[in-house]
């Protein structure tokens, strides 16, 4: 039962320090783009311990480059990005994962040849504590007992909402305390996308686990985050209760498809 689940040695070495908010990054005026080109422009903003932060915003505003900075795929240009008390400048994506951050990117990231089992297997690829525990792969089968089902599939046999929740179950097998998601409900049905918001509220419930979302159905993330972000060029347009923004007429009207 994921309620009783317990921590594999390599979590209890990567918790944080007493009185530290493991699962808290906060964006201090962060400054970051590719050769120069700053493409996210001074942005601000915290994603509490267990909270679900959604970032909308309209195609190439920077809010796949954004999470990559939080992941160290782009580096910090200016500003700071902290997690726990912990500045995470010149940290590799590989130490960061140690940190307890995940990451799930936008494209797709299973090995289509791979069976469900050999791709759960790559995510404990550089942690030996879990790889330790006695079935480390087991709490993605608790995650998503369909998964389970098809461990021996291969996973190009899988439909695209069965391979976004592999994606989420490899990436939660280091037992992050904060993951970043880019668009998990790309190429999803309404019905899938829906069904795949509610798992990841059930992820906060049971894992504990903050949520940084980026998504293009803004309507359905404005919905189940705490706090939702319209970022426009580069820049946070929009910051507030996911409801509030929900019921403001500016924000409904230029990022929503305008009526109630
Ligand atoms: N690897 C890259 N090299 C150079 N420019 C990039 C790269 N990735 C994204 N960009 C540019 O950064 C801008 C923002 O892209 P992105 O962060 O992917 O936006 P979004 O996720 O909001 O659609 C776009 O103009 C895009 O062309
Ligand atoms: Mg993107």
């Amino acid at each position: 039962m994921l309620a009783d689940r317990t921590a594999p040695a390599g979590a209890a070495a990567r918790a944080a320090p007493a009185g530290l908010h493991a699962g808290s990054m906060v964006f201090d005026r962060v400054v970051s783009g590719y050769h120069g080109n700053m493409i996210v422009r001074g942005v601000s903003f915290e994603v509490p311990a267990c909270g679900i932060i959604a970032i909308v915003g309209p195609n190439g505003s920077g809010k796949s480059t954004l999470i990559k900075t939080a992941f160290g795929l782009v580096r910090v240009a200016s500003g700071q990005i902290r997690f726990g008390n912990q500045n995470l400048a010149g940290m590799s994506p590989a130490q960061r994962l140690a940190c307890g951050i995940g990451y799930v990117p936008q494209l797709p990231s299973v090995f289509p040849s791979m069976s469900v089992q050999e791709n759960l297997e790559m995510g404990l690829y550089c942690d030996r504590g879990s790889a330790e525990a006695a079935h480390p792969l087991e709490y993605a089968y608790e995650l998503f007992p369909q998964l389970a089902e098809r461990r021996s599939a291969a996973a190009r046999t899988l439909s695209g909402g069965e391979r976004r929740m592999l994606e989420i179950s490899r990436s939660m097998l280091l037992r992050p305390s904060l993951l970043l998601l880019d668009e998990p409900s790309v190429g999803l049905s309404p019905a899938l996308t829906k069904h795949m918001f509610e798992i990841l509220v059930r992820l906060r419930e049971t894992a504990g686990v903050a949520l940084l979302v980026i998504e293009q159905n803004a309507k359905t993330a404005l919905q189940i985050c705490d706090e939702g972000i319209v970022l426009v060029g580069g820049k946070i347009a929009y910051h507030g209760k996911g409801k509030e923004l929900l019921a403001d007429d500016e924000v409904r009207r230029t990022f929503l498809g305008g009526g109630r």
